[in-house]
């Protein structure tokens, strides 16, 4: 592959480029981001049916700039504890930091951002295929000091040379990929030798049924009863309700698989990787996880206060402990939501 690495990684500013034209030489300065387009037309989500990745690019440049309230992500001990807690869990006990991290499909930074302030890497280059994700992700690696690049790539084609670097990550990114066993091979690609990759959070098949389920029922259930008068103040304005409808229409075309864990360790070896391994977890967290989320985005943020955002963390963490101590040795490891797998590139460090 011909595709050079971008400027050593110091905070620069976002060249964010059109992925499908994306240059192979280093960050040029010349180079015109695209514009993110927050706001979807009609006509576009109808184009977007028909186009799973400019479905990508309007699902989440509209979601960019809301992403960290909507997830409740933030970049303090809380979120990098979790960012961090999901990285050994799955990749164990490593000698840290690495030197230089690649993310595949950022969004604003969640992973990578937590996991450099963590320890486990000392400088990043974000990417994602949205340029409203990455704008926000720069964006908020300079507000954190971090020494960050970032530019827009479509993880199935990654405009970086071969052997660039220790460490790649991605959190919720690999079910947005039509073919993720080309990704995979993609980052086995940059990787240099005896580097690792480690992706968190994708859905397990099981995991989704029930995730979904529970999501449609609680949005139902909440924008109906909100209907009755004595509730009108729990009912978010009908335009912003449409607009999540619209956006709802669009999050089934752009996310498109479920992984039983071991499958992914199947596609993952047969891209190329060694050491791999699939680790599930979020059975009873996942159940209380989603109904939560969804009632957050049905109703006017201003309703839930300290108290709400108490009871979701606690719920969340409590039950995570349940998880974690009990139910992971009773319950098949299909069943938890949260599929996590890593694996190295053969051949040694130099
Ligand atoms: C669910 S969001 C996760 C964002 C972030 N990693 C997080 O955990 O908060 C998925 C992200 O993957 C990006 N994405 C989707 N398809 C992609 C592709 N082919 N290449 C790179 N990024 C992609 C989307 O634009 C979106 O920002």
């Amino acid at each position: 592959m011909t595709a050079s690495p971008t400027d050593d990684a110091t905070v620069t500013p976002p060249v964010a480029v059109d992925a499908s034209t994306a240059p192979v030489s280093s960050v040029d300065a010349s180079v015109v981001d695209p514009a993110p387009r927050p706001h979807a037309t009609a006509e576009e989500v109808e184009a977007a049916r028909k186009d799973t990745k400019l479905a990508q690019v309007l699902y989440h440049d509209w979601e960019a700039e809301t992403y960290d309230d909507k997830w409740s992500i933030s970049y303090d001990e809380r979120c990098i504890d979790y960012a961090r807690g999901r990285f050994d869990a799955v990749a164990g006990d490593l000698p840290l930091p690495y030197e230089r991290a690649l993310e595949l499909g950022c969004g604003t930074g969640f992973f990578l951002l937590n996991l450099m302030q963590g320890g486990v890497a000392k400088t990043g280059s974000v990417t994602d295929l949205s340029p409203g994700m990455v704008k926000v992700a720069m964006r908020n690696a300079e507000h954190l000091g971090l020494p960050v690049d970032g530019r827009v790539a479509d993880a199935e084609t990654i405009p970086y040379e071969d052997n660039t670097f220790d460490l790649v990550v991605g959190h919720a990114v690999l079910h947005h990929i039509p073919d993720v066993e080309q990704s995979l091979r993609e980052v086995l690609r940059v990787l240099k030798p005896g580097g690792r990759f480690v992706f968190a959070g994708e859905p397990s098949t099981v995991g989704n049924l029930y995730a979904r389920w529970l999501g449609r029922a609680t949005w139902e259930v909440t924008t109906t009863i909100t209907k009755l008068p004595f509730l009108a103040d729990w009912r978010r304005p009908q335009e912003e309700l449409d607009e999540s409808s619209r956006a709802a229409a669009l999050e089934a075309i752009v996310d498109l698989h479920t992984f039983d864990p071991t499958d992914l360790e199947n596609m993952a070896k047969s891209a190329g990787g060694s050491e791999v391994r699939a680790v599930t977890e979020e059975f009873a967290a996942a159940l209380l996880g989603w109904p939560v989320r969804t009632f957050e985005a049905a109703v006017p943020p201003e309703k839930l206060g300290w108290g709400w955002a108490k009871f979701a963390f606690g719920g969340f963490k409590t039950l995570s402990w349940v998880d974690e101590k009990v139910l992971r040795h009773v319950v098949p490891r299909g069943f938890f939501y949260n599929v996590m797998i890593t694996g190295v590139k053969p051949g040694s460090a130099s």
